[in-house]
């Protein structure tokens, strides 16, 4: 694949794009051009969102640059480099190619290809989550504090918007040793402007009492603020002398008081993030004076949520993108393909035939498995009955036998009672007929051929003898 400056573009990217002014961020597969003699390529670890990215992706700014990957607070490794380079490097990068002006794709991507000249060195000590920041907010507040002199110790110097670049701008001021206050519309940041971040003081843009008692009191002023605000009031707050520089990019212009700035010959400035060189420099500065940026680190995922709670102010003070471990390939599925691609219409056809197909199956695990399952329930229930049942038939069956059983076992023993009774009778009767005999050959008690009747009586009943 070749661009309109004849670069073969051979590295596979893969990131998030905006497709259109809903500024909705979706996966997007895409082509980086292969290494030239003084790029290098690096594996993006994090991206910090920036405003301005808020404002590209919704088109707030008419530019149309659709499909649009955002994102210019690049930081990562190195994974192609040239000789001299550090293996550890970061690159400002915005939605146009470094020198050719035309579009590029940003920082919510796995990879970058970019021309040395735009890659920094990290010292040390500066993380590349919290630091990644520092490459646009960082670079764009340090820079007009250099060039307009709003860097000398004692100075004093107000910062309007206390978000990404407001806070950064804070810390920057401090460690140039100035007098900082923060005017703000949010007066809940106040606490955190002087007791986080350093600030002296802190005035509430709103609140025109505090605005009077500050006016002409501040020898510069950096303007990060994101929306159109009245500029007169921010005027009136500067010495003689004083400089108002813009830096904050609102969508719509903004009226410019004249009279404000002709007493005191005041000056109005405005800067767009600074040069490689001082961009390096600042970097240094910050790892000397431990400054990173307030962050809260989110998955890419999160990155379309993120954007609505920076369309909304709700964020303390900067998101970043930890792309390494959540930016994930979705090669294979179809929501990186435009919606009517044939490609993405087959998978998605496919993807319904085998949703379909794998519900059978699955079905038909399920039911096998269930029926094992419930077999061995039934089993258990089954046995568990059954002894009941078997139980009370035994209970039965074995009365019965035992009564039969009994019932021979006592027959006979009365039989033998009886049985020895009788013998017993009958030898008391022999031995009575023998005396009875003796009696009568003695004294002819009784004629012969009498018949005599006797009854003997046993403890068992009458006998009839
Ligand atoms: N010049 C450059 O090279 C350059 C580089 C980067 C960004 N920018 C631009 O700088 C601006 C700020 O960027 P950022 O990333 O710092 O944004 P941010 O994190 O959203 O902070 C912007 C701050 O502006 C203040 N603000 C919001 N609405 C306001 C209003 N209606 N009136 C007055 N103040 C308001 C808020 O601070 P308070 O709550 O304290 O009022 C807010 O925190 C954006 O427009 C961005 O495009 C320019
Ligand atoms: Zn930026």
């Amino acid at each position: 694949m070749t661009n309109s400056q004849g670069e073969e573009h051979t590295q596979k990217a893969f990131g998030w794009a905006a497709r259109d002014s809903s500024g909705i961020l979706s996966p997007f597969n895409f082509t980086r051009r292969a290494n030239g003699d003084d790029d290098i390529t690096m594996k993006i670890l994090y991206c910090g969102i920036c405003h301005a990215d808020l404002q590209i992706t919704r088109d707030k700014f008419g530019l149309g640059l659709y499909p649009v990957v955002p994102g210019h607070e690049i930081t990562g490794v190195v994974t192609q480099e040239l000789e001299s380079c550090c293996p550890k490097m970061e690159s400002t990068f915005t939605m146009f190619d470094e020198g050719t002006g035309k579009k590029n794709y940003g920082g919510y991507s796995d990879i970058l290809v970019v021309n040395e000249h735009f890659a920094v060195r990290f010292p040390e000590n500066l993380p590349l989550d919290a630091g990644a920041p520092l490459l646009c907010a960082g670079i764009t507040v340090y820079s007009p504090m250099k060039y307009y002199g709003l860097n000398q110790p004692g100075k004093h110097l107000g910062l309007v918007g206390l978000g990404g670049l407001g806070h950064v701008g804070v810390k920057f001021a401090k460690a140039f040793g100035m007098k900082v206050t923060v005017i703000s519309t949010s007066p809940s940041k106040k606490e955190e402007a002087i007791e986080r971040f350093g600030a002296d003081s802190f005035l509430v843009s709103k609140d025109l009492d505090q605005m009077k008692a500050a006016v002409n009191t501040m020898d510069g002023i950096i303007d990060t603020a994101s929306a159109p605000h009245p500029i007169g009031a921010l005027i009136d707050l500067l010495k003689p002398n004083g400089k108002l520089v813009v830096v904050g990019a609102p969508e719509k212009t903004v009226q410019l008081p004249i009279f404000s700035l002709l007493m005191g010959r005041k000056l109005i400035g405005g800067s767009a993030i600074g040069g490689m060189k001082e961009t390096q420099e600042m970097i240094d500065f910050a790892g000397k004076h431990n400054i990173v940026s307030d962050i809260e680190v989110i998955s890419m995922e999160y990155v379309n949520t993120a954007m609505d709670r920076l369309a909304k102010g709700d964020i303390r003070y900067r998101f970043v993108i930890d792309i390494a471990n959540t930016l994930k390939s979705l090669a294979l599925t179809t929501s990186n393909l435009e919606v009517g691609h044939p490609l993405r219409e087959s998978q998605v056809s496919l993807r319904e035939d085998m949703r379909v197909e794998l519900k059978e199956e699955l079905k038909e695990e399920l039911r096998v498995e269930m029926k094992e399952e419930m077999k061995v329930e039934m089993k258990e229930e089954m046995k568990v009955e059954m002894k009941e049942e078997m139980k009370e038939e035994l209970r039965v069956e074995m009365k019965e036998e035992m009564k039969e059983e009994l019932r021979v076992e006592m027959k006979e023993e009365m039989k033998h009672e009886l049985e020895s009774q009788m013998a017993e009778m009958r030898a008391q009767f022999a031995q009575w007929s023998q005396l009875r005999a003796s009696s009568q050959n003695s004294r002819s008690f009784r004629s012969r051929g009498q018949q005599g009747q006797l009854t003997v009586r046993s403890f068992h009943g009458a006998t009839d003898l």
